[in-house]
């Protein structure tokens, strides 16, 4: 599910308003960490924007938002969600394991839904990339689904250790919880939600 026709088909062929992900409001876990770090301005990227309804949510609070995602049709049903909703977003079609974004450039990055879906064997390059595009005293939020979500559909599944050890040689964890994902699916998947920061 990490490749870019996989998406593009998605996005081509599913209304939007119908994907699991799809959430209107901006995720709980979200507002509860940008209120907790007491960020209210900043250069924030929307990565694996997809709907576009976490980039319009940040937004809205008053960041500066760039919204990128591997799909073209993803993003052009985001820029028009943007549009409609007043919310001035740049959106850029682009894979972030191959980059076209300048490094050191964002304050926060949000990846809901997205490092979950990359195959093992392009998770590093996918976390230092990271690494690469926030400022050093940036935040990363991330959410992915947990091994206690039950069966194999969909994205990979994590545990605390796990994220631990992919990310803690760049990162510094501040913290790792148990969530949900908010979206359209039947019950809602066990997710982990983590803030971590470059070291
Ligand atoms: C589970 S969806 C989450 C969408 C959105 N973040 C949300 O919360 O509604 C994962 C998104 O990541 C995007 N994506 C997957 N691989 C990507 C890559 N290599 N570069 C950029 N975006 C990617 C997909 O197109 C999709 O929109």
């Amino acid at each position: 599910m990490d490749g870019g026709n996989y998406w593009e088909d998605v996005y081509r062929h599913a209304k939007t308003e119908d994907l699991p992900w799809y959430y209107a409001g901006l995720d709980a876990d979200v507002k509860a960490a940008i209120r907790g770090l007491g960020a209210k301005r900043g250069r924030f990227l929307d990565l694996g924007t997809g709907p576009g309804t976490q980039a319009v949510g940040l937004a809205k609070l008053g960041f500066d938002v760039v919204g990128v995602d591997i799909s073209r049709t993803a993003i052009s049903k985001a820029r028009a969600r943007a549009r409609a909703g007043n919310a001035k977003i740049r959106f850029i079609v682009d894979n972030i394991l191959d980059t076209a974004l300048k490094p050191k450039q964002f304050d926060f990055i949000l990846d809901r839904g997205v490092f979950h879906t990359m195959k093992p064997e392009g998770r590093m390059r996918f976390i230092r990339t990271i690494r690469r595009l926030l400022k050093a005293d940036g935040v990363y939020l991330m959410k992915c689904f947990s091994t206690k979500t039950p069966g194999t559909w969909g994205p990979h599944r994590f545990t605390k250790g796990m994220i631990k050890e992919y990310f803690g040689k760049y990162f510094e964890i501040v913290s790792i919880r148990d969530s949900l994902f908010q979206g359209k699916f039947g019950d809602r998947p066990k997710t982990l939600f983590c803030v971590m920061k470059p070291r």
